[in-house]
């Protein structure tokens, strides 16, 4: 059977053990499509060098057209002898066009540029497809904001009780990160668009082949300046590792955020039932299991990443064989976000708050202290000293278990005579809102207007 790539100078085939070791097609395999694509392309290069006569291209193009179709009907599937996708597709090639023609296309190129450039190939078409969802979810965090602009929450530091913030500013401060992971995604295309085909095994090659042309044909915007950098680098995919696991770890953050906010304690949200799920022993149980498997599912990212920098480190050039296991982890990181981001986009969408709680807790825990050192400073009190009076008025109302409003005139005056009972008036939480007014700030219409430029910055994607 005509499959090995290499079998010359060998007296007798690979151990079961070693072929079983070397066997790639179980993950490679995804890369077909990508792979005939750079075969027809090859192909070209092959015929303008004058390698290949007419005939001959055109009888290599219907013959990789006939394999494209069997390979995506599944009719044409590696078998175990076939150590790589390559070597599968060179098999299925050759089975169709014959030994003689078949044995043409392999002529200056190697795995080497081949892989090198299909994996790129594929993470940039992949890449595409994540921003989308990641677009998705930014839409639905927008849109529950806007659903709920006039929902006061307690904003939180050291998970302690801060200061009052709009329901829709938190959301949004989970959008901006998510949109920043798209830019990371697009910022990492300009670096994945260079093609490696041209290289070879790791020298380039002798026959006169035109690797601007491969890379024009398959998308790219330019072909390798480094033949030997083309085959053996594999920052590209740990830079994609990277984002991936930079998006799990954002979305790992508003995971245990629905996690708390969804306990009894909380109260602050209820998951819609197709996002939820039960308890097969305790029948009133609904449990955030989206969110909890995005907070574990990003340590699996997490784990992709690093592998991949690990096998990448101290790696010497050019091509090694270790450079394989460069793609299981980055097509895990793929599936991973693939199956991952639609469900978490729906809990998002679906997610009911409870408003009423949410603003009830937002003056508790003295989160209005802020509002009373910042009113002295308008008075012209030194901030240090306003901070000393602000904490001395929660110290008397924690003695008396008060909250800050209910100080009398004379218990303010008592603490300062800067505290004037006018004091009360930035001591609401829709006052308190209403200050911070500036770019950034939680004042609902500052809020309006981020949510526009959420929105437009997701148009423009
Ligand atoms: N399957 C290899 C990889 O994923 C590509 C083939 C290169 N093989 C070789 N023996 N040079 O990196």
């Amino acid at each position: 059977q005509v499959t090995r790539l290499w079998g010359g100078r060998f007296a007798g085939g690979p151990s079961d053990a070693l072929a079983r070791l070397s066997l790639s097609t179980h993950f490679d395999w995804r890369l077909a499509r990508h792979d005939l694509a750079g075969s027809r392309a090859h192909a070209r290069v092959l015929h303008s060098a004058g390698l290949l006569t007419d005939d001959e291209l055109q009888a290599m193009l219907d013959g990789l057209d006939r394999l494209e179709t069997d390979v995506v009907a599944g009719d044409f599937t590696p078998v175990i002898a076939d150590e790589d996708v390559h070597t599968a597709l060179e098999r299925g090639f050759i089975e169709r066009v014959g030994p003689e023609l078949g044995g043409r296309l392999r002529a200056g190129r190697s795995r080497n540029d081949q892989i090198a450039t299909m994996v790129r190939a594929y993470l940039r078409e992949q890449a595409r497809a994540i921003a989308g969802e990641l677009l998705d979810l930014v839409a639905a965090l927008e849109h529950q904001a806007r659903a709920n602009i006039d929902v006061a929450m307690p904003g939180r530091t050291h998970l302690q009780h801060a200061q009052p913030v709009l329901l829709a500013h938190h959301l949004l401060a989970h959008a901006w990160p998510l949109l920043r992971d798209v830019e990371r995604l697009r910022d990492w295309d300009r670096r994945a668009d260079v093609s490696a085909y041209g290289s070879g095994a790791l020298a380039g090659s002798s026959l006169g082949l035109d690797p601007e042309a491969v890379a024009a044909e398959l998308g790219f915007s330019a072909s390798a300046e480094n033949s030997i950098d083309a085959t053996a680098a594999r920052d590209v995919v740990a830079e994609f590792g990277f984002v991936a696991a930079m998006i799990g770890v954002d979305l790992s953050r508003l995971s245990e955020e629905i996690i708390l906010w969804s306990t009894k304690e909380f109260g602050f949200v209820t998951l819609d039932d197709a996002f939820a799920t039960g308890s097969s022993i305790m029948p009133q149980k609904k449990n955030p299991d989206v969110a909890e498997l995005a907070r574990g599912k990003s340590g699996r990212l997490i784990g992709d990443l690093a592998g991949l920098l690990s096998s990448l480190k101290a790696l010497p050039l050019a091509y090694n064989r270790d450079l394989q296991e460069d793609k299981e982890p980055v097509f895990d990181a793929v599936d991973t976000l693939l199956l991952l981001l639609p469900a978490f986009t729906g809990m998002v969408a679906t997610l009911r708050f409870h408003g009423e709680r949410m603003a009830e807790l937002a003056p508790q825990g003295f989160s209005l202290a802020t509002d009373i050192a910042e009113w002295l400073v308008r008075k012209r009190v030194p901030f240090r000293e306003a901070h000393e009076l602000a904490g001395a008025c929660v110290r008397a109302c924690e003695q008396r278990g008060i909250d800050l409003p209910d100080l009398s005139d004379s218990e303010l005056a008592e603490i300062s005579p800067h505290l004037t009972p006018e004091v009360r008036e930035v001591l609401t939480v829709a006052g308190s809102l209403d200050s911070r007014s500036a770019k950034g700030g939680t004042a609902p219409a500052r809020v309006v207007e981020q949510a526009d430029r959420v929105a437009s910055a997701t148009a423009e994607h």
